[in-house]
């Protein structure tokens, strides 16, 4: 294998539209730590980079949802997530956003070198375009009735239903999702990169020179060759993204997936004014971490990109693992089915490295993995507190006990005690070997075999019946026992790091080093350790049954949402956020169809503070005359909104069916108006 000088890790930037869960730990976060953690032990030159990757359309659609602007919804997600990785013990070197200034320069200027050479192919071609939310929908936001099977929810791209690929044009009767009307077909220009020129190349690239890639990796990027690959729009119709960079452009942005690796870059250049040392110069092995939903951009797409600007390396390799399910189901953000970083950390407080431990172990590399609440109990439980900890535990408190808390001298050595000394070098090298192939669960079963041997040999050698008759025999037991704590600390600091650092400080051990690990003096005799405590501790059963039961209360929720056609709650607000609205009771006075509308009635409301017009969309279910007199609730702080050249002064408050239908929410009895609703 090529000797490289330095390594360029990324992790793939996640979405800023929700929290982090245990399904993103395992699949990219938790292997580029442990294997960054790695390198930085070995003592090599690393940088490990990742960011919030805040464009693209559901971004702007949840901003839309909740009625505010995309950046309120990125700030949000950002913050939430970079504390999450910290939490965890996410080593990167910086965490950045798509939305900094710099990531803008280096995205604006990566699309102009490339539309400068000539890359690019200009194709103008007919897009759905929604009238009423007035922008061009992607596939997937188009819905109407499958043309094969008549299937009525089929999606632009795919029915899912029979399975077929459909494109929108197809669909019979589509309707946009984001307002529910009839899409239009409009003409609209954008940029395209030729993938299917570079075809050769990636070929060669990929299927010859990187054979040692993972299995699921290669064959998805063999498959996705041998069907032919097409040139692919690097544009969209958007308000939300880099704007491309060209004349004539106005109101389009580079396509997510064309900025968002980039972010890589920016992120690297926000970090180091030596940034282009990583990028630029064939001496730097780059590794992309990142799940298997992302491996076309990053095997097919993304070294595309970087081939044809010409100055950039390519990624060495892309480990991409594969999913993580919970408790049987895939994990999904819009039906609440997942672990929560930041509920975790509530739940569990202090217990990051079990989390870590347990993601590791079932780590879904070669196919998907279930995660289970027992399985997390019986790990600690049986492995971390009945083997790691509970032999440090016992090699400690005997020391502290026979010794004084100071490294005993070691006597001499018998066959037994010769062997276990020599495993450690070689537990070294099967873990560095593992890890150097991205087998992070046959990696934590190398070093956890040395807390296993630990905690067997103490079993075997017995020393608290000994210290009865042979003291100095002890002592070299003891001795071997501390030797082989301090090797844990170096041989699970990337997999445990708040544990390992833990221990270290109570051995009072400061060496960070993966090559002095095998020593067996790493502490001399006479050494004083520091005050013992417990490294982890056991997780009883109604812990792991409220876990259960907080999952079946979502299913339920679920199957009952399923049911009726209901929205799903949304997702939690403050006490704050609700008290910023400040709805009211008031009467409406006077009410009258607005002209050339179907749906609209202006109201004029007797607030208690004003008299005040608002437009309210309930004419297909109200005549004016019967309304008039009613005392309802309005929201009186929303924005002021022209709706038809009238000025909305806020929102009355409607109960709305599954179906549609509208209701007043009316009081019981007639209060003042003005009155508060809270
Ligand atoms: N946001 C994408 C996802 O969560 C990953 C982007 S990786 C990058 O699937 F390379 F584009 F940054
Ligand atoms: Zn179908």
């Amino acid at each position: 294998m090529k000797k490289f000088k330095r390594h360029l890790i990324t992790s793939a930037l996640p979405y800023a539209n929700g929290p982090i869960h245990i399904g993103h730990l395992a699949g990219v976060y938790i292997p580029s730590d442990i294997y960054t953690r790695y390198l930085r032990l070995k003592g090599e030159d690393v940088i490990h980079v990742c960011g919030s990757d805040e464009h693209g359309v559901p971004i702007t659609l949840k901003a839309r949802q909740e009625g505010v602007s995309p950046q309120v919804i990125v700030d949000r997600y950002h913050e939430l997530n970079k504390k999450a990785f910290e939490d965890f013990g996410i080593s990167f070197d910086i965490y950045s956003r798509t939305t900094a200034k710099i990531h803008y320069e280096t995205a604006s200027e990566f699309f102009r070198t490339l539309y400068d050479k000539g890359v690019f192919i200009e194709k103008t071609t007919e897009q759905f375009y929604d009238e009423e939310a007035k922008q061009f929908l992607a596939d997937r936001y188009i819905t109407g009735t499958c043309p094969h099977c008549g299937y009525e929810k089929a999606y632009g791209d795919q029915c899912e239903q029979c399975g077929s690929s459909l494109s929108p044009t197809e669909l019979i009767n589509p309707r946009s999702t984001i307002s529910g009307s009839k899409p239009v077909l409009r003409k609209t220009r954008h940029w395209y990169l030729p993938l299917d020129r570079y075809e050769p190349f990636l070929r060669k690239w990929i299927l010859q020179d990187h054979k040692e890639w993972k299995t699921n990796v290669y064959g998805q990027c063999k498959s996705w060759l041998d069907q032919g690959l097409q040139p692919r729009a690097v544009s969209r119709d958007l308000d939300w993204g880099v704007p491309v960079p060209v004349e004539g452009a106005e109101g389009k942005v580079l396509y997510v997936w064309f900025d968002a690796p980039i972010g890589y870059i920016s992120a690297t250049r926000e970090l180091t004014p030596d940034w282009k040392k990583y990028w630029k110069d064939p001496d730097t092995r780059m590794i992309h971490f990142i799940g298997k939903d992302n491996i076309v951009f990053h095997c097919i797409i993304f070294p595309t990109m970087l081939q044809t600007e010409g100055s950039y390396i390519l990624p060495d390799n892309v480990p991409a693992n594969e999913f993580l399910n919970l408790e049987g189901d895939k994990i999904s953000t819009s039906r609440n089915w997942a672990v929560w970083l930041h509920e975790y950390l509530e739940e569990f407080p202090g217990r990051q490295d079990v989390l870590r431990y347990v993601l590791t172990a079932n780590m879904p590399e070669t196919k998907d993995n279930d995660f289970t609440w027992k399985d997390f109990q019986a790990r600690n439980n049986n492995e971390l507190v009945a083997i790691l900890g509970n032999f440090v535990n016992r090699a400690l408190v005997l020391t502290n006990k026979y010794f004084d808390g100071a490294v005993p001298p070691r006597g001499d050595l018998s066959d037994y005690d010769r062997e276990v000394l020599e495993q450690i070098p070689l537990m070294r090298k099967r873990t560095g070997h593992s890890l150097d192939h991205f087998r992070f669960r046959e990696a934590l079963k190398e070093a956890m075999a040395l807390a296993r041997l630990g905690n067997k040999y103490l079993a075997d050698t017995e020393p608290w019946s000994l210290i009865k008759t042979d003291r100095d025999q002890v002592a070299t037991i003891l001795n071997i026992c501390l030797q082989i704590t301090a090797n844990l600390t170096l041989l699970l600091e990337p997999f445990l790091p708040f544990s390992m650092e833990k221990l270290r400080e109570m051995i009072r051990f400061g060496e960070t080093d993966w090559n002095l690990i095998g020593g067996s003096d790493l502490l001399p005799a006479g050494h004083t350790l520091g005050t013992t405590s417990h490294l982890f501790s056991k997780i009883d059963d109604k812990e792991i049954e409220a876990q259960v039961a907080k999952l079946q209360a979502t299913k339920a929720a679920n199957e009952e949402g399923e049911k009726s056609d209901l929205p799903p709650q949304k997702e939690e607000i403050s006490y704050d956020d609700f008290m910023k609205m400040d709805i009211r009771m008031a009467t409406i006075v006077d009410a009258v169809k607005v002209p050339k509308t179907k749906k609209l009635l202006q109201l004029t409301l007797d607030t208690g503070i004003d008299r005040r017009t608002v437009v309210s969309g309930i004419a297909e279910y109200f005549s004016p005359e019967e309304i008039v007199g009613k005392q309802i609730a309005v929201l009186v702080n929303l924005a002021p909104r022209k709706i038809k050249g009238i000025e909305s002064q806020g929102m009355i408050l409607m109960a709305e069916d599954p179906d549609g239908r509208l209701h007043f929410i009316i009081p019981e009895e007639a209060t003042e108006n003005g009155a508060q609703v809270r």
